[in-house]
């Protein structure tokens, strides 16, 4: 039997750009014009393992008890929601240039006393702070009248649309809306390749609750998210739970944890759990002048719900899986790229391998039916049997379906087994079964 010896897998930022860029999850955007700092384009591997990030989410967040319904707001919107958010005012970063090369930097990330860390002068600017917003103008019209904002969180449009959504869907609080869409930020320093980029997706949830559960219903939120990562097979020893300091809080909320990854660059933030209080409502209420509140016929009490939050990056939560997943092992004195991925994360669930080309006929027609089937397959004939599962271990397909001249006398194929290189023959009419039950 083949099996695997473990190598001391150092995972680096350049190895998984180079497999992202390589194997078609993703590309540098703009490339042939020099690229765009902090924007990346997604290939079919990329696309492939976005929708099913978002899928496992969306399914976690509302097998929860109480219902979560969906929404899918408008990317710009009108400019008043973000004066009432407190992004207009408070949502910049402090900024600082180097007068010598130009380089512009996060003061907070740097030590003014020393020189520029790009070009060895010490010849700084004055700090100021940098709006992170995309401001766009809205119409025919330039002026001041028809400026609007790229949202740098989806959350806002759950909140304006938090009684659309409660009296469209006959419910009352406790109930949450999850959202999952694109967001923007004009980062001073886009770096770690998805990790801080300039436009990305969310996937946030706003839970709507009675002001005196909400301290119950922040840690269940927080245990809960905390086994989501469990549940998507990412290293335990490499997730923590980081609650806020009162002095790092946002300026919306009065309890925040973070799930943490070690990333190779360090501990780093991957979702934030939020207690945001009433501070949405109550803003968009003032500034709307419109009743935001809940009315409880039995009780006659009237309140504005306080809003729990969890809040991930598609983006981020994509390179953490890859990272988590990345190894590097000796099979038969070969060494080999592997990604362990969870199979419902993988983006291809198995690969479809005829022996030989005289072979593709049976090959061919097993791919149709699992593709017909709703199945993530692919179909691979070209180079040796050895290469393409390299190749397929490389992309994190989990099993790899061969078919061979004996498959024509007895209707059966080996399914090769990415983790343990495990093989086993089973009839061609059960792989459909085999692969949703384990995928
Ligand atoms: N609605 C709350 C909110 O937006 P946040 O901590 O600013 O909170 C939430 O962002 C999550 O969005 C982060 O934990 C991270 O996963 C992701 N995120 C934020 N900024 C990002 C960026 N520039 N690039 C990629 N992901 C980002």
């Amino acid at each position: 039997m083949i099996s695997a010896s473990k190598m001391a897998t150092t995972v680096t930022l350049e190895k998984i750009i180079s497999l992202c860029k390589q194997r078609g999850f993703v590309f540098p955007s703009s490339e042939i014009y020099g690229g765009c700092n902090g924007l990346y384009d997604f290939g079919p591997l990329g696309c492939a393992l976005k929708r099913n990030i978002k899928k496992l989410w969306l399914a976690d967040v509302k097998s929860f008890a109480e219902p979560v319904f969906e929404m899918d707001g408008a990317i710009l919107s009108s400019p008043k929601i973000w004066e009432a958010s407190g992004h207009v005012k408070n949502f910049s970063d402090p900024m600082v240039d180097c007068l010598n090369c130009k380089r512009r930097f996060r003061a907070d990330e740097l030590d003014l006393n020393k020189a520029c860390p790009t070009c060895g002068v010490k010849n700084w600017t004055d700090q100021r702070q940098f709006m992170l917003m995309f401001q766009t103008q809205l119409g025919a019209m330039s002026d001041s009248s028809s400026t609007c904002y790229l949202r740098p969180e989806t959350a806002q449009m759950v909140f304006v649309n938090f009684k659309n959504v409660m009296n469209s869907c006959r419910t009352r609080p406790p109930f949450g809306i999850a959202q999952i869409g694109k967001a923007f930020r004009n980062e001073i320093t886009p770096k770690q390749f998805l990790f801080r980029v300039r436009e990305f997706e969310q996937m946030e949830l706003e839970f709507f609750v009675h002001p005196s559960e909400s301290d119950t219903y922040f840690k269940t939120w927080l245990e809960r998210r905390e086994k989501f990562y469990d549940k998507l097979g990412l290293n335990k020893n490499k997730l923590r739970i980081r609650p806020h300091a009162q002095d790092e809080l946002a300026h919306y909320s009065t309890n925040c944890s973070d799930v943490e990854y070690e990333f190779p660059f360090g501990w780093k933030e991957l979702e934030g759990i939020a207690h945001r209080g009433d501070f949405d409502l109550s803003s968009h209420q003032k500034l709307s002048d419109k009743d935001l509140t809940v009315f409880v016929e039995a009780t006659k009490e009237k309140y504005i719900p306080h809003v729990v939050e969890c809040s991930v990056g598609v983006d981020r939560l994509f390179i953490t899986t890859l990272f988590d997943a990345y190894h590097e092992e000796v099979v038969d004195g070969e060494s080999r790229i592997v990604l362990k991925l969870a199979p419902a994360l993988a983006p291809i669930k198995a690969a479809i391998l005829p022996l030989v080309k005289k072979l593709e006929e049976p090959a061919q027609k097993l791919y149709q039916n699992l593709l017909k089937s709703g199945l993530e397959v692919e179909y691979d004939e070209s180079g040796s049997i050895g290469k393409r599962y390299r190749r397929n271990d490389e992309i994190g397909t989990p099993f790899c379906i061969t078919i061979d001249f004996q498959t024509l006398e007895d209707g059966c194929v080996t399914i090769r087994n990415r983790d343990d290189l495990t093989q086993q023959r089973i009839n061609m009419s059960t792989v459909e079964q085999f692969l949703k039950e384990r995928c």
